[in-house]
């Protein structure tokens, strides 16, 4: 390994991210929405569980279209959030505390209320150009705009394009029709959003997670895609690596902890956006591990999780991202994805055993461990019996489109209910009191009614809850250099519900072992067999795995 990239991964590899889902976390002052005071009151608990930075979705005013992911101003507080003070407040006390705050900065699109795509709409020349517009035919009117210019889809649901009758063009939106695509092209565009980064650095932050940033390089041309839904024209785009390279150096951000979300991927691309030779970002999240439960590819089809296909990705992103220097974001849960144990696991019969075992697998490879806020405690999905309890644009989106497709609404449900955003959105769960301690008023989404026994408070007296197995793998990630930046291989063990691998230091080796069932797998015998961690209080047999059993011996 070369000098800079082992540094790259003693520093990387040391840290753990807490991710905060701001108006699911704490809210302190009773409307029902997490806040920035409300984090504040809680940085002792991320203190305590040993995090070293903390990830909070974004505050920055806007319509709240898509939860606050589409911007309407980069450089303000959300009302609902709280105000600048309280995020001076929130900063100065977690740099107390040794922990640094990470921004979600929003660039590839901002919401249509942003003062810059009100002007676009106004006519004026210099911020149409900010925008992905394009003429309609002479003769478009609102009630026949005719084609759009590709027949690309949102990732919500439907076309990407939205026709504006007073300009008479369109303009691209990948996501939402409020939240439209900026053009990354002009180079206007980009020494804005540099600036941007330039004002939240003033203000002391010095990590930033890039919202799917891997596709603000837009193609040149615009072509149908007769294939898919329009994603290979535009992901990891023809001048990504660039703009990113300028994005980092104009920001002045080269160096901070920085991570990119990285949409329908390649490794190669992400060697080349986190390996620090290239000072671009610092690490990458990727997303085919979480796809391996989609029939063919397809979020709104289910299928059981194919354990193998799940092991061989993980094998080729961990092996092939430390051959080329790159860096990878562990997680499994986020505010866009349903929780793992629910997924992955069975939260029915081995609830702990399988919330732990998720864990274990992800934390102890080489990259660094997001954890996404009530992961920790062994939060569930949503306990939702309809339609009508779901906040989320693309669940209300799906729900119909499914129907649509030929779906009963009854199947539709089903779906929605596995898939859902709102199955990781649910409000974190402190305690067992009303609306667990997370709001003294109405919570804006239903909490799930497990949170009697599955809160924050309830699992810190047991030295055997979700939480203290949570702690104690972060520990064992701050006290082992093979953990932060050994080499990983993957090992066969001849089952295919099994997924192990070991790392190695120097004259080092430990080897993780996870069995994703709940029949017993064989082990391989690791030599020396001392335990640096398992979730099984008694040790068991060296050559056999328990249900769900996981655990990470010293050989
Ligand atoms: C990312 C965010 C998601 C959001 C989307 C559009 O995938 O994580 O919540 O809807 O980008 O900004």
């Amino acid at each position: 390994m070369r000098q800079e990239e082992m540094q790259h991964a003693r520093e990387l590899g040391s840290k753990v991210v807490y991710q905060i889902y701001i108006r699911s976390f704490c809210d302190s002052n009773g409307d029902g929405f997490g806040d920035l005071r409300g984090i504040t009151s809680k940085l002792d608990y991320l203190a305590e569980l040993g995090v070293d930075c903390v990830w909070i979705t974004p505050f920055f005013p806007s319509p709240q279209n898509d939860n606050g992911y589409d911007v309407s101003d980069y450089r303000a507080i959300e009302p609902i959030f709280g105000t600048m003070d309280d995020f001076e407040e929130l900063s100065r006390e977690a740099e107390k505390r040794g922990m640094s705050l990470m921004l979600d900065m929003v660039f590839n699109h901002t919401s249509t209320e942003h003062e810059w795509f009100q002007r676009a709409l106004a006519g004026d020349p210099k911020y149409l150009a900010y925008y992905k517009f394009v003429d309609a035919a002479p003769d478009a009117t609102a009630e026949n705009p005719g084609e759009p210019p590709t027949n690309w889809e949102s990732k919500f649901g439907g076309n990407a394009w939205a026709y504006v009758p007073s300009l008479n063009k369109w303009y691209l939106h990948l996501f939402d029709v409020t939240q439209a695509d900026l053009d990354w092209d002009n180079p206007e565009v980009r020494a804005e959003l540099a600036g941007v980064l330039r004002f939240w650095r003033g203000k002391g932050v010095r990590a930033f997670r890039f919202d799917v940033v891997n596709l603000i390089s837009k193609p040149a041309t615009w072509e149908n895609d007769y294939e898919g839904d329009g994603r290979r024209f535009y992901s990891d785009g023809p001048h990504i690596h660039e703009y990113l390279q300028e994005l980092v150096r104009e920001g002045g951000i080269d160096g901070l902890m920085t991570v990119g979300e990285m949409s329908s991927t390649s490794v190669e691309n992400c060697i080349g956006y986190s390996n620090p030779e290239r000072h671009e970002l610092g690490m990458t999240f990727s997303f085919h591990h979480l796809k391996v439960d989609y029939l063919n590819g397809n979020k709104w089809a289910l299928q059981e999780p194919d354990i193998a296909q799940l092991r061989d990705l993980f094998a080729t992103w961990q092996e092939q991202m430390a051959e080329g220097g790159g860096w990878n974001a562990l997680f499994w849960s986020n505010h866009d994805q349903p929780r793992p144990n629910s997924r992955f696991g069975d939260t029915e019969r081995y609830w702990y055993e399988s919330s732990t075992l998720l864990a274990t697998c992800t934390h102890l490879m080489r990259g660094t461990p997001y954890i996404y806020q009530g992961e920790e405690l062994g939060q569930t999905i949503t306990d939702f019996t309809s339609i009508e309890q779901y906040r989320d644009v693309e669940s209300v989106n799906y729900y119909r489109i499914l129907q649509e497709g030929g779906l009963s609404p009854e199947e539709a449900f089903e779906v929605v209910h596995a898939r859902s955003r709102d199955d990781g959105r649910t409000p974190m769960a402190w305690n067992g009191r009303p609306n667990a301690g997370f709001t003294t008023g109405e919570p804006w989404l239903a909490l799930v009614g497990n949170y009697d026994t599955v809160n924050a408070e309830a699992e810190a007296a047991d030295p055997h809850s979700v939480r203290s197995y949570f702690k104690e793998l972060i520990r064992i990630r701050k006290e082992n250099p093979i953990i932060q930046c050994g080499d990983i291989h993957f090992l066969d063990v001849g089952s295919d519900v099994v997924i192990a691998y070991e790392r190695t230091l120097e004259d080092k080796r430990v080897v993780v072992q996870c069995n994703f069932s709940g029949v017993e797998q064989p082990a391989v015998a690791s030599g020396v067999e001392a335990v640096l961690i398992g979730n099984y209080a008694e040790r068991g047999d060296a050559m056999t795995l328990r249900p769900w059993e996981a655990r990470a011996t010293w050989a």
